[in-house]
């Protein structure tokens, strides 16, 4: 599962250099409609120096990370004389990373494919650590391979582009990953102003939250246990994804992972002992940044629900990952329908709503 990621400030040197020494026949580059206008002109240069390559785009949007979109990339890899000896570049968001490695990995049984993740949320999450996959019949990646990209080239030349929304729905994976490593990580993130844009400073900080998930993702690649701490904040914020969903106010990935982590820490402090001014911290962080999540205890019932459905539950129990302090996971914990419902009433004071 050997993987290399670059962090760069140059993208079009660092890519160059690397075509150099690998051997290929053809270059596939998969973009989506959205980042064919704003990220593929980041990297002409390069592509300038490309004698020729293959563009393939699809329509941008997590919807359309489904099998029509597979389809067309396979057969235009097909039309277009890919071989077991091309190299497929997937420039884009997470969507982008998980078909285009899901296509790549399967065409011909496996060609060489590249990460290039244009937004903060894919460089800190979905292009590094080998899911690849796509939705089906309205489950999110329910099919899909482990398989990594040979390299992931991660580069803050492209988040001039981002709106500060998508910024902070990255930012709530980072301090997921503050939280699983340190206190001083931590203090690190919550200190930095997320909505400056200020990417210079960001880089550091988004290196060593890729490591953090890099040395998980080593020890345990196929999520037999470890790698499940990496679902911090995710069992909540799925609920609170679908229930945003269903109400037709879909928010983003990150902001459900941010009011997830606050209700996780909230059962950790609970069931673990997590220390209670660190949840306190880590809440005004998120009730100052992000937006309010809208929901009474007349929704908890079907929160709840959305959480039975959880594909990562086991035995019918509903599966949390939990924190004993920084660092220090606990994994496979559970927790009852009361216990869910008095973390969701301190969640509301805390978040004041
Ligand atoms: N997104 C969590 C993981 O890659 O395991």
């Amino acid at each position: 599962m050997e993987q290399k990621v670059i962090f760069t400030s140059d993208i079009n040197i660092s890519l160059s250099e690397y075509i150099k020494d690998i051997d290929y026949d053809h270059i596939f580059i998969l973009t989506d409609t959205h980042t064919k206008e704003t990220s593929l002109p980041v990297i002409k240069s390069f592509t300038d120096e490309l004698k020729d390559y293959f563009l393939i785009t699809i329509p941008a949007g997590d919807d359309n990370k489904n099998i029509e979109s597979l389809n067309h990339i396979w057969i235009e890899l097909s039309k277009n004389g890919a071989t077991r000896r091309s190299l497929m570049i997937n420039l884009g968001g997470g969507m982008i990373t998980d078909i285009g490695g899901f296509a790549a990995a399967t065409f011909k049984r496996g060609i060489k494919f590249i990460n290039i993740p244009t937004s903060l949320l894919a460089s800190v999450d979905a292009a590094v650590g080998g899911k690849t996959g796509i939705n089906l019949n309205g489950l999110k990646n329910e099919v899909g391979v482990f398989k990594t990209a040979t390299q992931v080239y991660i580069s803050t030349e492209f988040f001039s582009t981002m709106d500060n929304e998508n910024l902070l729905s990255g930012y709530a994976e980072m301090l997921k990953h503050g939280l699983l490593e340190s206190e001083n990580y931590f203090n690190k993130l919550i200190s930095y102003d997320v909505t400056r844009g200020d990417f210079e400073s960001l880089l550091p900080l988004l290196e060593e939250s890729v490591n953090i998930k890099r040395k998980v993702v080593d020890i345990d690649p196929y999520e037999k246990g470890l790698r499940k701490a990496l679902n911090l904040g995710h069992t909540v914020g799925h609920a609170f994804e679908s229930f945003c969903m269903a109400k037709e106010k879909p928010v983003l990935h990150g902001y459900a992972v941010a009011w997830g982590l606050i209700c996780e820490l909230i059962l950790s402090n609970k069931q673990c002992g997590f220390p209670s001014s660190v949840l306190h911290e880590a809440a005004t962080f998120i009730k100052t940044n992000y937006p309010v999540a809208y929901f009474t205890c007349k929704d908890y019932d079907i929160l709840y629900d959305y959480m039975t459905h959880d594909k990562k539950n086991d035995n019918g129990f509903i599966n949390f990952s939990l924190l004993n302090n920084f660092g220090d996971i606990e994994l496979n914990r559970s927790a009852t329908k009361e216990e869910i419902e008095i973390m969701f009433d301190i969640f509301r004071d805390l978040m004041g709503i």
